[in-house]
């Protein structure tokens, strides 16, 4: 998983707004349409539960417990968020079963349009650690830019992207710089092509992990995305494809398969208004009679 979490949410595409479809994604959303059609509506060996409301005065619940059904470790976290609309701001508390302790401010378009500014910080009161992140993100017509500094026992990392877009082509940069061993110690590159329907991603992390994803919606209803990757060095190459397909509003299906026979399926059912059950399983291609395979199954309720 990559450290760099910028936080700036993609703009909300609304199809003849042009002036917003402009504004290009940041550099850890690029590529997200089709790491989405891998991911999401699949939790192999977890038995999950979330619970989310939501008030009229802009207070929003969160909890979300899930126990692995081969560790058996149990985990959960609560999350409230406040969002002051008329100021820009959101407040956000986070517990989790590691006893870590969070708070997000979040100020946005309020010194500058387009300008969000968020300082994050957590603590561990068994372990006494902590942690903090100041996080600034400023996206206009064709630019979107991030620059965030962490600090944790680790010492000082400031991480910066850039993603400039034309016309449906992308292009990122993004870097990090380690404070306490004063060098750049991640160097990430990519370029894509956009529209609402095909969505090419390229990257090269640190000049040795290449990769690629093809994401294309064929209808209202299907979904496909391909995925490669490959290391400098190394001639072995993983690629995976997978396919969402909408049954209909209330039910959808999906699949994935790799190049080490493993086989995702999904199912994801909405009930009721606001409960939503998540089934999966995954299958292991070359030993589909021996077992090892695994099963999930997410609940959401939603008021
Ligand atoms: C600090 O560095 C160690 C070793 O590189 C790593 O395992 C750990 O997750 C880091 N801690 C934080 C809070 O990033
Ligand atoms: C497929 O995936 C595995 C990793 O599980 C990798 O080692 C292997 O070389 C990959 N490529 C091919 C072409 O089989
Ligand atoms: C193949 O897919 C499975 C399940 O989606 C995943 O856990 C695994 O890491 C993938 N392997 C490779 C080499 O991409």
């Amino acid at each position: 998983p990559f450290p760099f979490q910028q936080d700036c949410s993609m703009p909300r595409h609304t199809k003849f707004d042009l002036s917003i479809m402009a504004v290009p994604p940041t550099y850890t959303d690029l590529g997200k349409s089709a790491r989405d059609v891998f991911t999401k509506g699949y939790g192999f060996g977890l038995i999950k539960l979330d619970l989310k409301t939501k008030s009229e005065n802009g207070l929003e619940f969160t909890s979300t417990g899930s126990a692995n059904t081969e560790t058996s470790k149990v985990a959960g976290s609560l999350e409230t968020k406040y969002k002051w609309a008329e100021h820009g701001l959101t407040f956000t508390e986070k517990w989790n079963t590691d006893n870590t302790l969070g708070t997000e401010i979040t100020l946005e378009d309020q010194l500058a349009k387009g300008l969000k500014l968020t300082f994050d910080s957590s603590f561990s009161p068994n372990t006494g650690k902590k942690g903090g992140k100041i996080k600034t993100c400023y996206k206009c017509d064709h630019i979107n830019l991030g620059c965030d500094v962490h600090y944790d026992i680790n010492g000082t990392a400031i991480h910066g992207a850039a993603v400039v877009g034309y016309e449906g082509w992308l292009a990122g940069y993004q870097m990090t710089f380690e404070a306490g061993r004063n060098r750049i110690t991640q160097s990430n590159f990519a370029v894509g092509f956009k529209t609402d329907e095909f969505q090419l991603h390229t990257n090269v992390n640190d000049g040795t992990e290449f990769g690629g994803s093809i994401y294309q919606k064929v209808n209202d209803q299907l979904e496909t995305a391909v995925n490669l990757a490959w290391t400098a060095g190394n001639s072995n190459t993983r690629f995976g494809i997978a396919a969402k397909y909408q049954i209909d509003p209330d039910a959808s299906f999906s699949a994935k398969v790799n190049n080490s026979s493993l086989v995702g399926l999904g199912y994801t059912q909405t009930l009721k208004p606001g409960i939503k059950l998540t089934l999966s399983a995954l299958l292991d291609g070359k030993n589909i009679n021996a077992g090892g395979h695994k099963l999930g199954l997410g609940l959401e309720f939603q008021a």
